[in-house]
């Protein structure tokens, strides 16, 4: 798929999935396209655990009532930065905006792959369901899953949410007046 119609064709899925399953190696090659995605100072600083186990699929499936994608997922990616993430350059860290490129990029690569998939960021931020989920991975207590990615082959189909504008979002020169 051509990488423009990828940005068109995303879209957060939150319905079933169909029974099929998703190769390790298209979980290769998600987690690889994160892998590439720009990183501050090319730190690289996002770790990943691709969880295909059924009984690990089973425990996190149980836990989000009121997403369909998250219940019926064939594998998630759990996307890991440091808690307390060191400074790489004039003090600043940049470990959430790592992790946001890489998903971003695995999004692309799932939506290029057939699958779909959606940005679980809010919902592990509650410290329960975070630490439960990082027990079942073996986490230790200086990393924290920023993110975790369902996937799996969309039962229904959906599109992308409308977008605004371009004119109301961007302007060549000057911040809303274009010349
Ligand atoms: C930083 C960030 C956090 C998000 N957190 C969640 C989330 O916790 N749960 C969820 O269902 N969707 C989450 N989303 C997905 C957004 O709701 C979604 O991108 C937005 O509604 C636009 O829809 P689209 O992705 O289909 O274009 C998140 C997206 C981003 C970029």
């Amino acid at each position: 798929m051509e990488v423009f119609e990828a940005f068109r064709k995303r879209h957060s899925y939150r319905y079933g999935y169909t029974d099929q399953d998703v190769s390790r190696e298209d979980l290769v090659r998600i987690v690889e396209a994160g892998m590439l995605a720009p990183s501050g100072k090319n730190c690289q600083t996002t770790e990943f655990v691709i969880i295909d186990d059924k009984n690990t699929i089973k425990e996190i499936s149980q836990m989000h009532p009121s997403n369909q994608a998250m219940q019926q997922a064939k594998a998630y990616i759990a996307c890991i930065v440091n808690k307390e993430p060191p400074a790489v350059y004039e003090g600043l860290a940049f470990e959430i905006e790592d992790c946001a490129a890489a998903t971003e990029n695995m999004l692309l690569a799932i939506t290029a792959l057939g699958y779909a998939s959606v940005w679980v960021d809010g919902w592990i931020r509650d410290p329960q369901r975070n630490k439960k989920i990082s027990d079942l991975i073996g986490l230790s207590d200086s990393k924290v899953i920023r993110i975790i990615l369902p996937i799996g082959v969309a039962a229904k189909e959906v599109s992308q949410p409308p977008k605004k504008d371009f004119t109301q979002r961007a302007w060549f020169n000057s911040y809303k007046k274009s010349s």
